[in-house]
């Protein structure tokens, strides 16, 4: 439509020149869409700016714009309205015309960006340890069609899975693995339908056996250690983990092109990040743990709040990952802009590694970070959708649902469209015996 404003404009430039004389040439008319559906499709406002300078009432000035605008291919006839507002509605012969033309072209209308940039998008970056619910609809779709858009523009688009593939929430799924399929440590893969069935029964053995929840403790240990046992063992589980989540994102139709980079993925690079924060002055010990204190975050008592960047017991989190990731996809991607489609609930947790990312000088100018936050999913009731039991929604029970009442939507449609044809065809045939 941007062509057809810029028409417009030019017609009102003519007009305006046309019944009050070259003085007039280049007046903005200010057009842009009508505020109300009912007065057409834009109005333009210009004549009420030209009344001082005019010296007229400006629906005297309107009436008279419109006497020498000629838009008849465009627009039904311009009206007055009000205080001298010039309202226009496209006529129908033109809107069907200009829509053909988008239909006849495989781009419809848009043109591809003249300053194509390497973009990242961060998506559906699920915890893996865990199967995916409800929740991660939101960066689902939502990631995935921000990524074709942006592609579709002509940007270079990497699709960057983010998975939460590291920590704590491993001990019990890799203490599992160890103790009851020993022999997919080799292969690296279980013979298992899906993460589910996996999940439910090491869950069920870590409730009931207290020694058993000592060695999921102990796997964590061995893995932050790098045990080459373990390291395998965690490796089945991600390989399961993800072969499930491929077959949910298949289902959604999701691109095949993202790509896991999860938390894992950076561990070879946290210590760097320390280092260089510490090396910036922005390292500050507290209580044992490393921080930086954050700019215009503070607590309850009103002091600046930090940012536990390594625990007291030499561990990292979400946030050091984050960091670390935020400098990679900098230095090493060369990216000009990252968008994180994620949960509105990281709001802060976005706000906080963006600003230490500017502070340490990763971020800089030349690279935009944009944070999407993503509303919650609610159910009927109005709050966030929960299953009966009270759990979150599982993924592929809301699609695998959703899918079914849409088969039997169409089915009782296509039965109630052959039943009206059939209907339709007799009473023709009774019609004809009677002639
Ligand atoms: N795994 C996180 C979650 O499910 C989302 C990760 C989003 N991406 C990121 N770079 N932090 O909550």
């Amino acid at each position: 439509m941007n062509a057809t404003i810029a028409q417009l404009k030019k017609r009102f430039e003519q007009a305006l020149v046309a019944a009050f004389g070259t003085d007039l040439a280049g007046t903005d008319p200010i057009l842009v869409p009508a505020s109300n559906p009912k007065f057409g499709d834009y109005q333009a406002n210009v004549a009420m700016s030209l009344a001082k300078r005019l010296g007229r009432a400006p629906r005297a000035i309107a009436e008279q714009i419109i006497q020498h605008l000629e838009v008849s291919d465009i627009c039904e006839p311009p009206t007055v309205a009000g205080a001298g507002f010039i309202n226009l509605a496209l006529k129908t012969q033109y809107l069907e015309t200009q829509l053909k033309a988008l239909q006849s072209d495989a781009r419809l209308g848009i043109a591809p960006t003249q300053n194509p940039q390497r973009v990242i998008v961060d998506y559906p970056s699920p915890n893996i340890a865990k199967e995916m619910h409800v929740g991660h609809l939101r960066p689902s779709v939502i990631g995935d069609a921000i990524a074709r858009v942006l592609e579709f523009l002509g940007h270079d688009v990497l699709r960057l899975s983010h998975i939460g593939d590291w920590g704590t929430p491993f001990g019990m799924l890799i203490a599992y693995v160890k103790e009851t399929y020993p022999e997919a440590l080799a292969s690296g893969e279980l013979a298992l339908g899906d993460l589910a069935t996996f999940y439910r029964a090491a869950k069920k053995r870590f409730d009931d056996d207290t020694t058993f929840q000592e060695a999921a403790r102990l796997a964590v240990v061995q893995l932050q250690a790098g045990d080459a046992e373990t390291l395998r063992a965690w490796k089945v589980v991600c390989n399961l983990s993800n072969r499930t989540n491929r077959q949910i994102f298949d289902l959604m139709g999701l691109s095949p092109h993202i790509q896991e980079r999860g938390e894992s993925f950076y561990n070879p690079h946290l210590a760097g990040v320390l280092e260089e924060l510490k090396r910036l002055g922005l390292l500050v010990e507290d209580a044992g743990a490393q921080c930086v204190f954050l700019e215009g975050f503070t607590n309850k008592e009103g002091k600046p709040l930090p940012l536990i960047v390594q625990k007291s017991d030499g561990g990292y989190n979400y946030a050091t990952t984050d960091l670390a990731a935020i400098r990679y996809r900098v230095a090493e991607d060369k990216v000009q802009r990252v968008i994180y489609p994620v949960g509105a609930e990281q709001t802060n947790h976005f706000a906080q590694i963006f600003q230490v990312g500017r502070r340490a000088g990763w971020i800089t100018d030349e690279v935009e970070f944009f944070y999407a936050p993503l509303g919650a999913i609610l159910g009927e009731d109005g709050k966030k959708l929960k299953s009966r039991s009270g759990d979150a929604v599982r993924l592929v029970d809301l699609l695998d649902e959703a899918i079914a009442r849409a088969r039997t939507d169409l089915e009782t449609r296509l039965v109630e469209e052959k039943t009206r044809r059939d209907r339709r065809v007799y009473c023709q045939c009774r019609k004809s015996r009677r002639h």
